[in-house]
C-alpha cells in the first residue's frame, strides 16, 4: 500500500540533514510512496506549510550543507492551539520522519506518547549530547572544523608568544571541546562538565610556559560556567537574557571573559577565536555523510514497516532502532575517564 510520507527537520541545522532527506526520500520513493517536506521545522505542521520531494528535488543534496527543508525553533506545545494544529495536519500523512535534537524530538516523542502520532526520529546534533545513540550526525564535521581551527591557531599563536582561547559550541556537554581540543593538542581544554577554575587554568598555562613553552592553546565550551577558585561566579556567559520556545538562553562570549582574566593574571598576551555558527555551517565529513545517509535508510523501513515511536541509533558499528524515549530519556555527558585523558596534556 502505498503511503504519504513527511519529513521536517527543526533546532539548529547542522551538516548531514540533506543527507537524511536524500536517503530517506529515495528509498520510500523506490517504494512507490510519495514523500512530502513540511518546512521550517514545527512551524510548518503548525501552519500548514509543505513541498513535495521528488527524485529531482533531490539530486546534488549529498554534499550540501543546512536543509533545504529549512528549520525553525518552534515548540508546538509551547503555542496556543499549536498541538492542535499539529495533530490535525498529520492526519494527512501515514507517517512523519522527524529530524532534529533534544527538543524536536523531545516534541516528536510527547506527540507520540501522547496522541499516538506515527513519528520516526532521526538524531541529529553537532553537540552529540543525545541519549540512546552513540553518535550524532554533525558532530565529526563540527570536530573537524574544530581542529582545523586549532592547527592554524598554533603557528600564529607560536609566532606572537600568546595565549589563544578557542571557544566552541557545546551547550550542555563538552563533546566538541574534547574531541577538537585532543586532536588538535590543546594545552588546556574547559567543558561544563567539569568545571576547572579560571585560577586553575591560569596556573596550569605558567606551568607550561615555564616547561620552555611560549604560546599556548586553551579550549573552552560555550556552556563552560565562569568558575573561580572562591566560588564568585558559576554563571553562564549569554548574549541575551531571553529565553527560546524550548527554554534555552543564547549562549556565547565566555572565551573573551576568560581570556581577559588569563592575561590578567598571567600577564601573557592573550586573544580569543570564537568558532560559532562557522561549525555549524558547509558541507559534511565523508563520515557524517554516510552516518545521515544510513540514518535516511533506516528511518524510511521504520516507517514502512509502521515501527512508530523509535529512533534510528548508532550502537557500535550497527545503525538500529531504538524507543524515541530512550533517545530523549537524558544528556549524554563527557565521562570522567575521558576527561582524564585530556588533563594528561594540560600544562
Ligand atoms: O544545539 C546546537 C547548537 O549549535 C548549540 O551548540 C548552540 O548553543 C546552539 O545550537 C546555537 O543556536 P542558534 O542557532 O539558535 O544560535
Amino acid at each position: 500500500m502505498p503511503k504519504t510520507i513527511a519529513l521536517l527537520t527543526g533546532g539548529g541545522d547542522c551538516p548531514g540533514l540533506n543527507a537524511v532527506i536524500r536517503a530517506a526520500t529515495r528509498r520510500s520513493l523506490d517504494r512507490g510512496h510519495r514523500v512530502v517536506g513540511v518546512l521550517q521545522g514545527w512551524r510548518g505542521l503548525v501552519e500548514g506549510r509543505y513541498t513535495p520531494l521528488e527524485m529531482g528535488s533531490i539530486s546534488g543534496l549529498l554534499p550540501r550543507g543546512g536543509t533545504i527543508l529549512r528549520t525553525s525553533r518552534t515548540n508546538p506545545f509551547k503555542q496556543e492551539g499549536g498541538v492542535d494544529a499539529v495533530r490535525r495536519n498529520l492526519e494527512q500523512f501515514d507517517a512523519l520522519i522527524a529530524i532534529g535534537g533534544e527538543d524536536t524530538l523531545g516534541v516528536a516523542n510527547r506527540l507520540h506518547a501522547e496522541f499516538g502520532a506515527p513519528i520516526v526520529g532521526v538524531p541529529k546534533t553537532i553537540d552529540n549530547d543525545l541519549s540512546g545513540t552513540d553518535a550524532t550526525f554533525g558532530f565529526d564535521t563540527a570536530v573537524q572544523i574544530g581542529t582545523d581551527a586549532i592547527d592554524r591557531l598554533h603557528t600564529t599563536a607560536e609566532s606572537h608568544n600568546r595565549v589563544m582561547v578557542v571557544e566552541v559550541m557545546g551547550r550542555h556537554a563538552g563533546w566538541i571541546a574534547m574531541h577538537s581540543g585532543l586532536a588538535g593538542g590543546a594545552d588546556v581544554i574547559l567543558i561544563p562538565e567539569f568545571p576547572l577554575t579560571v585560577e586553575r587554568t591560569a596556573q596550569l598555562v605558567q606551568r607550561r610556559h615555564g616547561r620552555g613553552k611560549d604560546f599556548s592553546i586553551v579550549v573552552v565550551s560555550e556552556g563552560w560556567p565562569l568558575t573561580h577558585e572562591e566560588g564568585a561566579s558559576r554563571d553562564l556567559t549569554t548574549q541575551t537574557a531571553e529565553l527560546d520556545a524550548f527554554g534555552h538562553v543564547r549562549l556565547g562570549g565566555i572565551g573573551q571573559q576568560l581570556a581577559d582574566h588569563l592575561e590578567r593574571i598571567t600577564g601573557f598576551e592573550t586573544r580569543v577565536t570564537t568558532l560559532g555558527h562557522v561549525q555549524r555551517g558547509g558541507t559534511p565529513t565523508a563520515y557524517d555523510r554516510v552516518l545521515a545517509t544510513r540514518y535516511g535508510l533506516l528511518a524510511a523501513d521504520l516507517v514502512d514497516g509502521g515501527q512508530h515511536g523509535t529512533m534510528a541509533a548508532l550502537r557500535g558499528t550497527e545503525v538500529v532502532p531504538v524507543p524515541l524515549a530512550e533517545g530523549v530519556r537524558e544528556l549524554k555527558t563527557v565521562p570522567r575517564e575521558f576527561y582524564a585523558l585530556a588533563e594528561a596534556f594540560f600544562g
